[in-house]
């Protein structure tokens, strides 16, 4: 898997997928990070890349021409126009299933922007997908092509080792992670649970299940939907919901008593203070 990244901060991009496990896959010759510097494409006296925008309005746009030309010296040595995403707040919210997705393919381009982003006719021209990472802006394309990128490398075949990718995943079968635990047993005085220690293998399994199914109904309810869970297991998120929902009625009835206690008390001495005065 080949990713070219457009960017003003190539030096960023290279530093940032160096080490750790990407580190190891670019060394294997697995996937490859090509950080290519948009300002080299700036065929000016001071290889300005920016400018006003037309119509007025606060910061400086990125031109069309140098990010043009630095998209035309990327694909011109690939045999077919890979997809190139723009990473803007605009775009599709980026998830695990478009990481799978774009796993599939050879070649991406990652363009991004800064200032108060680019002009909009080189958009037009080059970009076939527009990715957002989240309801935030940030200053740049940076950090969100990263995202991107570490999410859909470790989705390419022999990235992750056997004992990696073994690991069972938040969002693999639409269910979150079961809660882990290393050494020490006790820390904190907080004991590790006890059936992970039992040496039971079927025992873990049906813990981890457990608590995974718990933590997908607790924090994600909306992944419940696309899960691939039993009758027993739907009967087991019911009696959780039952129990969760009665918990807390019994917390709101216990806070409208304290603040019914509280409101008599008041209107006792209300009462007095009239009583007093009359
Ligand atoms: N550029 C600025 N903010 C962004 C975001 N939230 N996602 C992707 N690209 C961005």
């Amino acid at each position: 898997m080949n990713f070219h990244v457009m960017t003003l901060f190539p030096e960023l991009i290279e530093t940032g997928m160096n080490s750790s496990i990407i580190g190891r896959a670019i060394e294997a010759g697995l996937i490859r990070v090509n950080a290519v510097n948009i300002r080299d494409f700036a065929f000016n006296k001071h290889q300005k890349v920016d400018d006003y925008p037309y119509g007025g309005g606060a910061g400086m746009l990125m031109q069309p021409e140098p990010v043009y030309l630095c998209w035309e010296h990327i694909t011109k040595a690939l045999e077919k126009k890979p997809r190139t995403i723009y990473l803007s707040p605009l775009g599709k919210t980026f998830n695990q299933e478009m990481a799978r997705e774009l796993a599939r393919e050879e070649e991406l381009i990652f363009l991004c922007g800064h200032y108060e982003g680019i002009d909009e006719r080189v958009l037009e021209e080059i970009v076939t997908d527009q990715v957002s990472i989240g309801d935030y802006v940030l200053t740049g394309g940076e950090l969100p092509a990263m995202v991107m990128m570490d999410a859909i490398a470790r989705m390419v075949p022999g990235v992750l080792t056997n004992e990696e990718s073994g690991v069972q995943e938040s969002f693999s079968g639409s269910l979150l992670e079961y809660p882990q635990y290393s050494r020490p047993q006790v820390w904190h005085g907080r004991e590790v649970p006890p059936v992970l220690i039992s040496g039971h293998h079927g025992n873990v399994d049906a813990w981890r299940r457990q608590q995974s199914i718990e933590r997908t109904a607790r924090f994600r309810p909306d992944l419940l939907k696309h899960a691939d869970l039993t009758n027993k297991e739907w009967n087991y998120v019911r009696m959780l919901r039952k129990s969760w929902k009665e918990e807390a009625e019994k917390a709101a009835a216990k806070e409208a008593g304290q603040n019914g206690e509280g409101d008599e008390a008041a209107e006792a001495m209300e009462e007095k203070t009239a009583k007093a005065v009359e």
